[in-house]
């Protein structure tokens, strides 16, 4: 697991942060700060910044930040060493072999094939006698040659082993087979083929490998669609069906659907913008994958209760990473595949061309809840459109929906406008609270957030703190501290940065915010970056340096003093208690 020192500082070198941020950002650069909207929280002012001096991005809105690796591992939602694995492919560079890290990497490269294999031969399983059913099905659903090649769809046979034996010639064995989720292993011993008498959707990632499957049946018979289980390659969380198509075209919008065959029905009706997730509600992973490759997303899930409310939750999600979200209206169809092949492909175009976007469908939903039989529904409709609509913080935007939900409530458009601006005034008031109570406790205000990094000592901490950062910035004040005693941190996380560094200083001469990554948690490493990103004044930095210390020192007596007191206590109490 352990990567070399020698390879972290080589990657540290080769990577600059302002060229990998900005292949995912667009950034800015304001003085000796680059800035651009954060892409790990949806924003519409950036608070990211990216400093190239110190190798670090931070954002002021969510506070997460730390190197190269830790953008990585959080944009791409992976550990540590697959960041560093694909930082080191950016950058030209062999990974070292770490057994553990060449075995997995291995054993991944060989499930890729494999499952591009079975791909294969699914496919060319469809031009056998056997399979004279499955074609017929997919052409009573319509699809044609030319679909079917495009998404590699073949079939599985009805039997329980032909997968398997076709593989096993290739010399794939059981445990590659299991691992791959294609065969499953009986309470005997023996493997059978997960997926038989199915039509099979392979599922492709963006890098264009088959990374798992999805079979239909050809009937009613249930379960309808049987998936592959999440294996060392495939991960239904985190992955899209048709994005590998998707993503090249030219539409200004994805279509995100909840079914396989709503989304190669839409490709074959000329909507190549068109992805599903697998089986499962849309998760953060979804929508930030979606982030990379468009701005907006036009949801078209089905039609009835259930499409609905997942629609709901989607738009939450999506909104979150900062993308604009559009809600397909459909009437006369349950989903998509079932509209075009009953009204065509213009009448689809009409429905995109009219998808409402959010507000508009968060207004609907609103205005669906009340019969507005009894005037006391109006007035509960119209508070609750004027507080959603409040919140919008364009004017126009106001305006323009502030009309629409007056005129389905049936009353005055001023009377609307009015209401709205009385709840915005309310709100506003609220957050200016909000504000005022928090600078009025910096002590409070330092505190992290993240509950298992709040301070006991937060006069010390701040002190600790201190110390990091000048110590970060410039290394040779270890020499100036070497009577600073690990015991005077009060704070775990800054104890730890202290020994980690001045281990690292003491080794190599150096030290090295991607090493530190490798000890540090994520949040801990976010707090480590909120702090180095502050401008230090290294001029009076000797001064400062012996300041904290002797801060540290006095608290460090204190806590004991009160450490001893309260023990005493507790003895105290228990002789009491005692007979
Ligand atoms: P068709 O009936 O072939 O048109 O499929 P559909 O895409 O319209 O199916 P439906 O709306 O019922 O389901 C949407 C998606 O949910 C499917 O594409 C599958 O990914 C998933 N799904 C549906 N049924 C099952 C099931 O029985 N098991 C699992 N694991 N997933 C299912
Ligand atoms: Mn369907």
């Amino acid at each position: 697991m352990a990567i070399p020192q020698s390879f972290l500082e080589e990657l540290q070198a080769r990577t600059d942060i302002v060229d990998l941020v900005s292949s995912y950002v667009a950034l800015d650069k304001k003085g000796n700060r680059y800035w651009g909207l954060c892409p790990f929280h949806s924003e519409k002012t950036p608070s990211f910044s990216v400093v190239p001096e110190k190798q670090v991005c931070y954002c002021f809105g969510c506070h997460k930040g730390g190197g190269a690796v830790n953008f990585v591992m959080e944009l791409e939602s992976v550990g540590f060493v697959d960041a560093v694995a694909i930082l080191a492919q950016r950058a030209g560079m062999e990974m070292p072999d770490t057994k553990d890290g060449q075995d997995t990497r291995k054993k991944r490269e060989r499930l890729r094939i494999l499952n591009k294999e079975a791909a294969r031969y699914f496919h060319g399983n469809l031009s056998a006698p056997q399979a004279q059913n499955a074609v017929a099905y997919l052409n009573r659903r319509g699809l044609s040659k030319r679909t079917i090649t495009n998404f590699g769809m073949g079939y599985a046979f009805d039997t329980w082993d032909g997968l398997i034996r076709a593989m096993q010639k290739k010399e794939y064995t059981k445990r590659e087979l299991l691992d791959a989720g294609l065969a499953v292993e009986s309470k005997t011993g023996t493997i059978y083929d997960r997926f038989r008498d199915r039509v099979m959707f392979p599922i492709i990632d963006v890098r264009g490998n088959v990374i798992g499957f999805g079979g239909r049946v050809l009937d009613d018979t249930t379960p309808k669609y049987l998936n592959s289980p999440d294996t060392l390659i495939y991960n239904k969380s985190k992955n899209l069906f048709a994005l590998n198509l998707a993503k090249r075209t030219k539409a200004d919008r994805l279509i995100l659907t909840e079914g396989y065959m709503d989304t190669i029905a839409l490709h074959q009706a000329g909507f190549d913008s068109a992805v599903a997730s697998l089986g499962t509600s849309l998760t953060e992973d979804h929508a930030r994958l979606l982030s990379h490759y468009t701005q907006e997303v036009v949801i078209a899930y089905d039609g009835d209760q259930a499409g609905i409310r997942a629609a709901q939750r989607a738009i939450t999600i999506l909104n979150r990473t900062g993308l604009q979200v559009r809600v397909l209206r459909m009437t006369g169809a349950k989903d998509p595949d079932e509209f075009i092949q009953k009204y065509g492909k213009d009448a689809f175009q009409k429905l995109l061309d009219a998808s409402e976007n959010q507000m508009e469908y968060r207004l609907l939903q609103l205005r669906n809840q009340y019969s507005f039989d009894e005037p006391s529904d109006r007035v509960a409709y119209l508070q609750d459109a004027a507080g959603m609509i409040a919140r919008l913080p364009s004017p126009v935007e106001r305006e323009i929906y502030g009309g629409r939900a007056a005129e389905a409530a049936g009353v005055e458009r001023n009377t609307m406008l009015a209401e709205i601006e009385r709840q915005r005034g309310k709100q506003g008031w609220k957050q200016k609270k909000q504000m005022e109570r928090k600078a009025l406790a910096p002590a409070i205000q330092a505190q992290p957030k993240e509950r298992q990094l709040r301070e006991r000592d937060i006069k010390s901490a701040c002190a600790e703190e201190g110390i990091i950062s000048l110590v970060m910035a410039d290394p040779v004040l270890f020499n100036q501290i070497q009577e600073l005693d690990v015991n005077d941190f009060s704070s775990s996380l800054w104890r730890k940065v202290y020994q980690e560094a001045r281990n690292q200083w003491q080794e190599t001469g150096a030290v090295h915010l991607t090493t530190l990554a490798q000890v540090l948690t994520p949040e801990e490493m976010s707090r480590l970056t909120g702090v180095l990103q502050k401008p230090q004044v290294l001029s009076e930095a000797e001064q400062a340096i012996s300041d904290y210390s002797s801060l540290m020192q006095r608290q460090r007596i204190k806590r004991e003093v009160t450490e001893d007191r309260d023990i005493l206590s507790l003895r105290n109490r228990k002789k009491l208690e005692e007979p």
